[in-house]
């Protein structure tokens, strides 16, 4: 793996990547991120990525530092040309003189970090693996892919104590999303995920997958899940940049539908294979996903 990043415009060293202990990032979590899967050094959904990007620096004030072209040149550069990555970008609104909280009238450069590290791609849908329903603590604009993550980081480590891959969350007994990654439950041979909302991220992967239910005629609904109807649901899965497709069996430690690996869940899996597969050969492109 290629262990230059960059940093504020340059290629370093990681060692050498260094942020002032001033920057908002650290005092305030006052920036955004994005996650970018790339396969045999092919970027997956760029495109959507960097949109969402750019919504997410809108809702926050910032300015997006570079065009697209330019962004896609960068995450060329770090990416190894025979491995599965995951493109790490963040940018947050950079080092002040003094720790105040409104930023009016303060001078500084925004902060830009893009990384690049080893991703492991399932082969397999995996068996046995569980999530737990938690509360959903975060604040009303979960759409923006804010740094600012402590509810999700304490909801991930409940579920890694009870042995659980992740934390499934609910808000006024509806279900909204995973704690880094978004739900889809099969309900009486139909797939079911939560509507867009400000509750949850728009994922890009969820977008795929929906594309990918609507071309192979799979019956789907964007709906209001709520807790019950999700304890009683045939197979459930999860989806993200990083886990892509990923079966969940046990949920609060009972059974999902039989506790095996479901027909539709391998289904969505291969069809989400299939798609990278395509990338990777070249009989689709980047900009096509
Ligand atoms: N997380 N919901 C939340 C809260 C997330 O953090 C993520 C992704 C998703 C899925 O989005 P996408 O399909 O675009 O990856 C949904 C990334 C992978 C992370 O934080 O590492």
């Amino acid at each position: 793996m290629n262990h230059r990043v960059f940093l504020n415009g340059d290629f370093i060293p990681e060692q050498q990547a260094l942020i002032p202990v001033m920057d908002r990032g650290f005092l305030f979590a006052d920036g955004v991120y994005e996650v970018i899967p790339a396969y045999r050094g092919k970027l997956f959904g760029v495109l959507p990525h960097l949109e969402r990007l750019q919504r997410s620096l809108d809702a926050l004030k910032l300015t997006n530092p570079y065009s697209q072209s330019r962004w896609q040149s960068i995450f060329r550069e770090l990416l190894p040309a025979q491995e599965d990555a995951m493109i790490y970008l963040q940018i947050t609104r950079g080092a002040p003189q003094e720790r105040q909280h409104h930023w009016q009238g303060q001078t500084m450069e925004q902060t830009v970090l893009v990384k690049s590290s080893t991703m492991v791609s399932p082969q397999q849908p995996k068996a046995n693996q569980g999530a737990i329903l938690v509360e959903d603590q975060r604040w009303q604009r979960c759409d923006i892919k804010s740094i600012s993550l402590l509810p999700n980081i304490l909801a991930r480590q409940q579920a890694a104590e009870q042995n659980a891959v992740e934390a499934i969350m609910h808000r006024d007994q509806q279900i909204t999303e995973g704690s880094a990654s978004n739900l889809f439950m099969v309900s009486d041979g139909e797939i079911i995920t939560p509507e867009v909302s400000s509750h949850i991220l728009a994922g890009v992967t969820r977008k795929i997958v929906l594309r990918l239910l609507e071309r192979e005629g799979i019956p789907y609904r964007e709906a209001r899940v709520d807790q019950q109807q999700l304890m009683q649901a045939d197979e459930l899965f999860i989806t993200s940049s990083t886990k892509e497709i990923c079966p969940i069996t046990r949920l609060n430690a009972q059974p999902v539908g039989d506790g095996e690996v479901g027909r539709l869940t391998q289904q969505v899996f291969l069809g989400y294979k299939q798609l990278i597969h395509q990338l990777v050969t070249g009989s689709i492109n980047e900009y096509e996903i």
